[in-house]
């Protein structure tokens, strides 16, 4: 299978709330490929955030695809509402989820592009049987629910090990990585096999603004890929 081209996903969760629409048209301006959407609960993740009214807003004033990361306990009761909103991609997690398979059979059914991410402390094994099933795997490089946290250098690991198991199954399925993420561990992540990479601090942050952060990341996969 060729290799698919890296993805720079901006999340929101570091930006300027009070600047939403300016902040989403800087990454955009800036060349990120998509915008990524935390969404939590205060139950499944120690922290609450944003949810539907947000996506269709953002739908409603751009084109961009809507990657909509769901840390929210049964995602089972609200993928309909994020895909009607807007969302490109939906992912759900799969821990304490007995119903994962068919959620992500349900996002595909109502239009959507199905992800699903598991936790550092979730084992691999979890996900394996659900490959099939996913167009995006998620692996979260630190624990959800916080932006600003240290990149788990285990991960990689983690990484190489769902790339040789989408390879060995023949799947097109995206590897994409959250939490962390600067131009050090993109490029780690990048050799490892992931090729979406999620950026909240490190684009909505920096020193020499969005662009030159998106343009740096992207280099820095392409680099190591
Ligand atoms: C964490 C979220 C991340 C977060 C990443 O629970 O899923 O998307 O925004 O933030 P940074 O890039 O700051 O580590
Ligand atoms: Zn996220």
């Amino acid at each position: 299978m060729e290799k698919n081209p890296p993805l720079i996903s901006a999340s929101l969760l570091a930006a300027n709330f009070l600047k939403l629409g300016d902040e989403t048209q800087a990454a955009i301006d800036g060349g990120a490929d998509w915008i990524h959407v935390d969404v939590m609960d205060g139950v499944f993740v120690p922290n609450l955030s944003i949810g539907v009214p947000i996506v269709e807003q953002l739908r409603q004033a751009f084109r961009i695809p809507l990657d909509v990361h769901l840390m929210i306990v049964r995602p089972e009761n609200h993928i309909a509402k994020f895909i009607e909103a807007g969302a490109t991609y939906v992912t759900v997690h799969c821990e304490n989820n007995p119903n994962t398979n068919r959620t992500l059979q349900d996002i595909r059914s109502l239009g959507a592009k199905a992800g699903l991410s598991l936790n550092p402390g979730t084992p691999v094994e979890m996900v394996e049987p659900l490959l099939p099933f996913a167009d995006m795997l998620l692996v979260m490089t630190v624990n959800p629910g916080f932006g600003g946290q240290k990149f788990q250098p285990e991960m990689l690991k983690k990484i190489r090990r769902i790339r040789k198991m989408v390879d060995d199954q023949g799947l097109d399925v995206r590897i994409q990585v959250d939490g962390g993420m600067n131009e050090e561990t993109v490029a780690q992540c990048a050799a490892a096999g992931a090729d979406v990479f999620v950026a909240g601090t490190t684009i909505f942050r920096h020193a020499a603004g969005c662009a030159e952060a998106v343009t740096r990341l992207r280099r820095a996969a392409q680099t190591a890929a």
